[in-house]
């Protein structure tokens, strides 16, 4: 059963947007943009494809973290997505963050908004 979590169209991660205008340059691919993360306007099958294939191994079969690999299925959505942006753009947050770039780098805002809403739904 999916749960709808949010129902507004959430702007994401401004603070990478301002951190972008302080550090412009050529190659910045920092934006700000929208993202739904209603569960209807998401693919879910594509994101579950994704997890199996890039994540689980570290964050566990159902997402429910193992060692130092955080759980993930406790956390809103709003803040899976804030994260996987904020590792795309190859920031840290965290004293592990690089071990989240390389899996982040090809990641669509599609991809980030339906990875959201799957962690966070699936494995209730
Ligand atoms: C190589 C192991 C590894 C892989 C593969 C990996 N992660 Fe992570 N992930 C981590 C680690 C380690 C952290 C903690 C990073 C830090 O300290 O900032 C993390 C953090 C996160 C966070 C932030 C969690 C929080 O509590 O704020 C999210 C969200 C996340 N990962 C999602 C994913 C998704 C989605 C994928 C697949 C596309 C993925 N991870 C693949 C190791 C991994």
């Amino acid at each position: 059963m999916i749960k709808i979590y949010i129902s507004a169209i959430l702007i994401v991660f401004g603070g990478v947007a301002a951190w972008a205008d302080a550090h412009k340059s050529a190659d910045d691919d920092t934006e700000t943009f929208e993202l739904s993360l209603n569960a209807e306007d998401v693919d879910l099958e594509a994101a579950e494809a994704i997890f199996k294939k890039s994540c689980r191994a570290c964050h566990g079969n159902k997402a429910q973290g193992v060692a130092s690999y955080p759980k993930l299925t406790d956390k809103e959505p709003e803040h899976i997505a804030d994260r996987l942006v904020t590792y795309r753009a190859r920031e840290r947050v965290g004293p592990n963050s690089a071990l989240m770039f390389q899996p982040a780098k090809k990641l669509s805002n599609e991809d980030i908004a339906g990875l959201a809403v799957y962690v966070t739904s699936a494995f209730d």
